[in-house]
């Protein structure tokens, strides 16, 4: 990416977490590439090797934080539990925005005196004790939100709105394939007093902030996006796919395995389903059994993503059935971290079975390949509406059963059902790659920047 003289000083607060880091990441490339000078303030935990991007000065601030409190299979055990509202990830996030709060203001501080002057912090709507800050010290502040811009209507506007006015405002087709009654049915049930202040300072964070910046895409939540611009009166600028616009950046916490590109370079076109389940989601020893077979039996060649401690119980794959690497032979191929862009841009891919977190969802929508979707919890419960009710290019496994997960991926891979969903998985692909030219994207960014400049004087 060229890039351009300076245009001033940016501060990018990062959330620990790689669904997070990620589009942070690539947001900062961006807007390096436009003039800016980044420093980027993070957790200790999760940290990225500050000499794989030079161009940006990384600050670590003290979490307080123990590895295990937030580790893969604690979180997601708790995640599991109660779906989109959870007792102990809110506690978790109530906890990062407690103990990072003071050595965030003290590094702010810090910047102000030897750099004189922040344009703007953007802090990822998870550090959301970032905007009380920047209110204290007089600095403008923009929230990233790095799920998709419906969720804004989540903890802000669903738990307060009545049965009546719900139903009112989800007339649309859209709205109402979304069964946002039924997310609200969850979050408003039992919350706790940690959720309770977690939604109420996220929810502050929103009002303060001087902008919001989504990784979406319009077209994708038209109509959602005219109920969010409706209950927030700040800017909204939806600036994906970031992915496609800094596509040279990895931020990925593991190790990619590229063995998996030879494998791929040996499979037919489209024929491939890749499973991954992203960063954070945890199966047990069934589940894994259920989808070992569910993959030989189907007959098509597999691509995993078995994350190391990913299933609960193993270190690795060690709890896989007895014959079923036999059966399997070289049709396919596991590994423990992959370049999931590259693969799901390579041609012999033809579908992806995901926990349907946003960034695989986005990821998998640039490409045109059609999803098979096995949500956990939070966000990819309303991303599986999306991809399966709204936008059609998908499928839900309900019952992770072996004889239904055989069935299922026919349905996708082979069947003509699955050629409908393809074809419509490919237009979304086409929409994507407009939305990256001028009036898109980029146009999103000039008004970004213009805010920052605004919001500067
Ligand atoms: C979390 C939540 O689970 C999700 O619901 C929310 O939207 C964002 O935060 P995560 O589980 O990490 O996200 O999933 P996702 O948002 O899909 O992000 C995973 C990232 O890791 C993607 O960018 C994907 O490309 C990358 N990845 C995943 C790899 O590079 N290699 C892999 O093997 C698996």
């Amino acid at each position: 990416m060229e890039k351009q003289q300076k245009s001033g000083h940016l501060v990018l607060v990062m959330a620990p977490f790689q669904g997070h880091l990620t589009p942070m990441l690539q947001l900062a490339t961006i807007l390096h590439s436009k003039g800016f000078s980044i420093t980027i303030v993070h957790p200790e935990l999760n940290s990225l090797n500050p000499s794989n991007h030079p161009e940006f000065t990384f600050v670590p601030i003290p979490d307080k934080i123990k590895e295990s409190q937030l580790s893969d299979e604690d979180l997601a055990d708790k995640l599991k539990e109660s779906l989109v509202s959870t007792v102990d990830v809110a506690g978790s996030v109530q906890s990062l925005n407690k103990n990072c709060a003071a050595p965030l203001k003290k590094c702010l501080e810090n910047i102000l005196h030897s750099h004189h002057h922040i344009a703007a912090v953007i802090y990822d709507t998870l550090m959301f004790c970032a905007q009380t800050i920047v209110n204290d010290l007089g600095l403008p502040g923009i929230t990233l939100r790095t799920s998709s811009a419906t969720t804004l209507l989540l903890f802000p506007v669903l738990p307060q709105l009545g049965e009546k006015e719900l139903m009112s405002g989800i007339e649309s087709p859209e709205l109402q394939a979304l069964q946002l009654q039924r997310l609200r049915a969850l979050i408003v049930q039992n919350p706790t007093q940690a959720m309770m202040e977690v939604r109420a300072a996220f929810t502050n964070a929103m009002k303060f902030s001087s902008a919001i910046i989504v990784n979406s895409m319009e077209f994708l939540e038209l109509e959602a996006l005219s109920k969010v611009r409706q209950y927030f009166r700040t800017p909204i600028f939806i600036v994906g796919p970031l992915h496609k616009l800094a596509p040279a950046i990895c931020g990925s916490l593991l190790t990619e395995d590229d063995k998996c590109t030879s494998w791929l370079n040996k499979q037919a076109p489209k024929s491939v389903i890749y499973v991954s389940l992203g960063s954070i989601a945890n199966i047990d020893k069934q589940e894994l059994i259920e989808t070992a077979w569910g993959l030989s039996n189907s007959k098509q060649p597999f691509l995993w993503v078995v994350r190391p401690g990913m299933v609960c119980g193993s270190e690795w794959i060690e709890s896989l059935p007895n014959g079923f690497e036999e059966n399997v032979g070289e049709r396919g191929c596991i590994v423990k971290w992959a370049p999931q862009k590259e693969v799901l841009a390579h041609g012999a891919v033809g579908g992806f079975w995901s926990h349907c977190g946003w960034n695989s969802t986005i990821e998998s929508i640039c490409e045109g390949v059609p999803m098979l979707c096995r949500p956990f919890f939070g966000d990819q419960l309303l991303n599986t509406s999306y991809i399966c009710n709204v936008w059609k290019i998908g499928l839900e496994l309900q019952n992770l059963e072996r004889g239904n997960i055989e069935r299922t991926i026919k349905r996708l891979m082979v069947d003509m059902e699955g050629k409908d969903i393809r074809k419509r998985a490919m237009d979304l692909k086409k929409k994507a790659a407009l939305c990256l030219m001028e009036d898109g994207s980029t146009s999103s960014f000039n008004g970004l920047i213009k805010q920052i400049t605004v919001s500067e004087t």
